[in-house]
């Protein structure tokens, strides 16, 4: 079965969905089967991807999550031949609310994702920067949550609150679900902030802090715009060279601990 991993953070703007995408890619040209899953109503990884949401004509992830549609029938393919994407489109903020009131709501993904998990070695999930159903519906779905954080004032705050969050998951729903690590991203050089608040997150977690780290690169905010990851973007990027580093430290990780 594959390895899940959630890509969480309720706070905007951090890097979930560069994360999301740049792991996925690495993953897939380190030759892994990899899905990657766009559980967010904004669909940026969808068209981080080069998919065009309004052609998709409503075949999204939406429709496996209410309508119950196979996720087989949903999935597409990407320029990277092991790389399949999940695609998502902006109905999926309505199924916040029209999921409320259904039985089993925090299984919908956990559910549409059974039947096609044996297909790949990993799958990742891109939530939205909320803690509402649909990240809870991704932390269900997971074996880990992997959490990019940007270094600023109230980092630490926000990680304790979803690890909250994470916590009354795993006790409710999904027992097995940990923490795979925090990974800094955006990391501007080294002011006394970005030190401080690096420190802190150690401190904080000492055993789920990734020693790669993701720099500002500007190459790595360009990329969604052509539709790559980017690797196909600029391999020769310092945003490429973190990634495929941060890439190869999970799967050493992963290859280490038992699942
Ligand atoms: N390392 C980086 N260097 C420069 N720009 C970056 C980097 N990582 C992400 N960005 C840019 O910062 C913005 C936010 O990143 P991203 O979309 O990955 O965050 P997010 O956490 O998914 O946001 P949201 O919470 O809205 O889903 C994007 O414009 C992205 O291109
Ligand atoms: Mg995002």
């Amino acid at each position: 079965m594959p390895r899940i991993i959630a890509i969480a953070n309720q706070k905007g703007g951090v890097g979930k969905t560069t994360t999301a995408i740049n792991i996925s890619a690495s993953v897939a040209a380190a030759e892994r089967r990899a899905l990657v899953v766009d559980m967010d109503p904004q669909a940026n990884l969808t068209s981080g991807l080069g998919i065009d949401t309004d052609r998709l004509d409503g075949q999204t992830i939406y429709r496996g999550i209410i309508d119950g549609v196979s996720a087989e029938g949903l999935i597409l393919d990407t320029e990277l031949e092991k790389l399949k994407v999940l695609p998502s489109e902006r109905s999926l903020t309505g199924a916040e609310l029209e999921l409320v009131d259904q039985p089993r709501r925090e299984y919908r993904l956990r559910e549409l994702l059974a039947p096609i998990a044996a297909s790949f070695d990993f799958i990742f999930i891109d939530c939205p920067p909320s803690l509402g159903l649909l990240t809870v519906n991704a932390l269900v779905a997971a074996d880990a949550v992997l959490v990019p954080l940007q270094c600023e004032f109230f980092a630490l705050a926000g990680v304790s609150e979803l690890m909250t969050t994470v916590s009354r998951v795993r006790a409710s729903f999904n027992p097995q679900l940990t923490v795979l690590g925090i990974v800094f991203t955006m990391v501007d050089g080294r002011t006394n902030l970005t030190a401080q608040v690096m420190e802190d997150v150690r401190a904080a977690f000492p055993q789920a802090v990734f020693d790669s780290v993701v720099p500002r690169n500007v190459r790595l905010a360009e990329a969604p715009s052509f539709g790559k990851p980017i690797l196909l973007y600029d391999i020769r990027s310092k945003g490429a060279e973190a990634y495929l580093d941060l890439t190869k430290e999970l799967l050493r990780h992963e290859e280490k601990s038992p699942r």
